[in-house]
């Protein structure tokens, strides 16, 4: 499904804010130099081609400082990675480790999340969506801003493959509730947890979930299969 229709339900409120946000020298070289070279084509409709082998493909959504991208690509070096995010330093920054590490499973999309799995993945073609410490946006006449939404979880359930998961975490109690609801009112995922699943081994502690832990806040995992069309 990429009709006009689906256009429309995504013409929205988006769930970011475009910070200015000081780079580096190191990450302004970085973006200027190894986009070219990690970056998904823009023109491309379909993620798989960003990749000269094919593998699996995990995507994660708001990949923030994109320390946790890049570990587990290094950690699951049979799956390839397209990670997304919109905020530059912390592009510019996961572009410096790739290339330190040498890691060739990864491409980064510097757009809307929901303009990536819109227009450039194809339906059935993702084995795993991650989104960790999305933001929670507490106050309720923002919540429209939430990523998690119901035309949202639609989208992603038809990039996925049969089976395919989708692993959420957050710190915002509200929000794992919210996600909870979503998900439940979507028909197309199953929960895996009970609700919730203890930090699986392939994820990493992120940033944000470091400075949720400092005040003191408690970590909720949600993990989803898609049910079979
Ligand atoms: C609270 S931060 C979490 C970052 C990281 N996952 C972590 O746990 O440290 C959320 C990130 O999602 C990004 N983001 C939010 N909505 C997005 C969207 N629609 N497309 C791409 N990135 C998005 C923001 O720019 C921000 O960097």
């Amino acid at each position: 499904m990429r009709d006009d229709t689906e256009k429309d339900q995504h013409r929205r409120v988006r769930s970011f804010v475009r910070r200015p946000g000081r780079m580096t020298r190191a990450q302004e070289r970085a973006l200027s130099e190894l986009l070219p070279v990690f970056r998904v084509p823009p023109q491309t409709d379909d993620l798989r081609l960003a990749f000269d082998r094919q593998r699996p493909l995990v995507v994660e959504i708001g990949f923030g400082n994109g320390d946790a991208l890049a570990w587990m690509a290094a950690n699951e070096p049979e799956r390839n990675f397209v990670g997304i995010e919109v905020h530059e330093p912390g592009v510019g920054r996961v572009l410096k480790s790739l290339k330190s590490r040498g890691l060739e499973n990864v491409r980064v999309a510097v757009r809307d999340a929901v303009e990536v799995l819109r227009d450039q993945a194809r339906p059935g073609t993702l084995e795993e969506v991650r989104i960790y410490f999305p933001d929670p946006w507490p106050k309720k006449r923002h919540h429209k801003r939430r990523i998690v939404q119901e035309a949202f979880l639609a989208l992603v359930a038809d990039r996925l493959c049969p089976g395919g998961r989708l692993h959420l975490a957050t710190d915002w109690q509200p929000y794992a509730e919210w996600m909870l609801e979503q998900l439940a009112a979507s028909g197309h995922f199953e929960n895996v947890g009970k609700p919730f699943v203890e930090r699986p081994p392939w994820r990493p502690q992120t940033h944000f979930e470091r400075r949720g832990a400092r005040k003191g806040h408690p970590i909720f995992d949600l993990l989803y299969r898609r049910i079979q069309a």
